[in-house]
């Protein structure tokens, strides 16, 4: 699947203009942007995919944590032109015909947020925290997951739901 964008970037005079593709859960999909757009920026701004959030824009909050090339990145510090044909997973690929992925369906269980804002990129970060194999304990889990932060405090939901998820 090849899709251009829908939004026009608008040139800002003096700034390089750079040509991207990026592969968005599966899809390719190729933009011209001003060389200093992130990839959070690219993603909510130029593509619509509004699941990662931008909380501090400066790599503090992990509310924007997505997946490149299958590790997990904080996409405020990610340039766009840095993920040129490289493979790029959001919170918006996660369920599949109704059916929640099983990080999604434990946050559910243990009620693992209140305003949700942080939960896109602590469920993302869940997902590769367990692939990584670093959720072993409940300190691990804490440790691993600090980069997220939770304004609400929904931190002993967010352990229960993954040790649940990663089957502890
Ligand atoms: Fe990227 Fe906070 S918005 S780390
Ligand atoms: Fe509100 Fe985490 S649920 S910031």
């Amino acid at each position: 699947m090849d899709e251009t964008a829908h939004a026009p970037v608008q040139a800002s005079p003096g700034v390089p203009q750079v040509d991207v593709a990026l592969r968005v859960n599966g899809a390719r999909r190729r933009l011209r942007l001003d060389a200093r757009v992130t990839l959070l920026d690219a993603l909510r701004d130029h593509l619509g995919l509004t699941g990662a959030k931008k909380g501090c824009d400066q790599g503090a909050c992990g509310a924007c944590t997505v997946h490149l090339d299958g590790k997990r990145v904080v996409s405020c510090l990610v340039l766009a032109a840095q993920c040129h044909e490289r493979d790029i997973t959001t919170v918006e690929s996660l369920s599949s015909g109704g059916e929640q992925h099983p990080v999604q369906a434990a946050f559910a269980r243990h009620d693992a947020f209140q305003c949700g804002y942080c939960t896109p990129g602590q469920i993302m970060s869940a997902i590769a925290l367990i692939a990584e194999g670093r959720a072993g304990s409940d300190e691990d889990i804490k440790e691993f997951m600090s980069g997220n932060l939770c304004r609400c405090g929904a931190y002993p939901g967010i352990r229960a739901a993954v040790r649940d998820a990663a089957g502890l």
